[in-house]
């Protein structure tokens, strides 16, 4: 078959505009610090996050989502929402010097407690509504120092909705909110947790993070979000979820993000330095595969890479 006409019936095109990549910003300065369990990963300081920005830019990526890793965490996350907070800090400088990046915030508590959990604690483990506020002050605070979209990753109930309330009255009613719907407590997450240093102390998340076994919960938890007014809804994570990125996308009629997280990452990395797999492949067949159930928006580790494969036509 002429590869011409393979190219011309393909059902699944992708943009480089739809690329996310997720950036680990630690507190301090002159810091690039490679991740041991994601090789090609770093976490930079603030003053030093404008290299991968601008190869980001270069490569036809625009939109970047922020973690931050503070040097201090208390039981109450308090630097999560603090107007000097590391995030905050990127924000400012990534929109001064960047202005042409879509910044979005993730909004958790995680990385920010000493106990490790996506929230503020109670007898019985997180505190669900008292936890609601603090999330809606860091969205808050993470908007003030420059952030355009903020996207809840803590699995509460009613966040979508607190945080919506919060940064209307606020003034920020332009913000969108792009709701980590279906997020489940996953394995995959391994290598992010010692990123960003945010392993649980005690226990687990899987009263607050959904049980993969669940499909039907993965739509309600969407639908709720939705209501709520999420503007996109997310599945989390992506290579192993596609039949819920599809039939969220189908329930939900929003933009649907997949976000092929860090254990995701470190698979094709691990594998392909063995010599198992072969990575540019593999990596182009995760995205079209996300794509192709579903999603509208890609969140990976490997956006610049993956928008070099876009620009060459070995993908979309
Ligand atoms: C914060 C958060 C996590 C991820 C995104 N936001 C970690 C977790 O829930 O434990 C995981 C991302 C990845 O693995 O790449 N709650």
């Amino acid at each position: 078959m002429h590869p011409g006409l393979r190219k011309m019936v393909r059902e699944t095109r992708m943009d480089k505009s739809s690329l996310i990549y997720p950036m680990f910003i630690v507190e301090g300065e002159n810091i690039k610090q490679e991740i041991s369990a994601m090789p090609g990963q770093y976490r930079y300081s603030a003053d030093r996050m404008g290299e991968k920005l601008e190869s980001l830019l270069r490569a036809g990526v625009s939109s970047v989502l922020f973690f931050g890793i503070p040097k201090h965490k208390d039981a109450m996350g308090s630097m999560a929402y603090a107007q000097d907070g590391v995030v905050q800090r990127a924000f400012e400088r990534a929109k001064k010097e960047f202005p042409g990046m879509y910044l979005i915030g993730d909004v958790c508590m995680c990385e920010y407690t000493s106990h490790g959990h996506c929230g503020v604690l109670c007898k019985e483990g997180v505190d669900n509504d008292r936890t609601l506020e603090y999330l809606a002050r860091t969205a808050v605070s993470q908007v003030q120092a420059g952030a355009d979209m903020v996207a809840p990753s803590d699995m509460m109930d009613g966040r979508v909705a607190a945080i919506r309330r919060t940064l209307d009255a606020e003034g920020f009613l332009h913000t969108p909110i792009m709701a980590y719907s279906a997020k489940f407590a996953s394995s995959f997450y391994g290598p992010f947790r010692e990123a960003a240093k945010s392993a649980p102390s005690f226990g687990d998340r899987k009263s607050y993070q959904m049980d993969y076994h669940n499909r039907r919960e993965a739509v309600k938890e969407a639908l709720l979000d939705a209501a709520e007014g999420a503007d996109i809804v997310m599945v989390k994570p992506a290579m192993a979820y596609g039949d819920l990125i599809r039939e969220i996308k189908e329930a939900v009629r929003l933009p649907a993000a997949a976000y092929s997280v860090s254990g995701e990452y470190a698979m094709v990395k691990g594998a392909s330095a063995a010599g198992y797999i072969e990575e540019a492949p593999v990596v182009c067949e995760m995205a079209a595969c996300a794509y192709r159930a579903g999603a509208d928006i890609y969140i990976s580790y490997f956006a610049e890479e993956l928008a070099g494969y876009i620009e060459r036509g070995v993908i979309g």
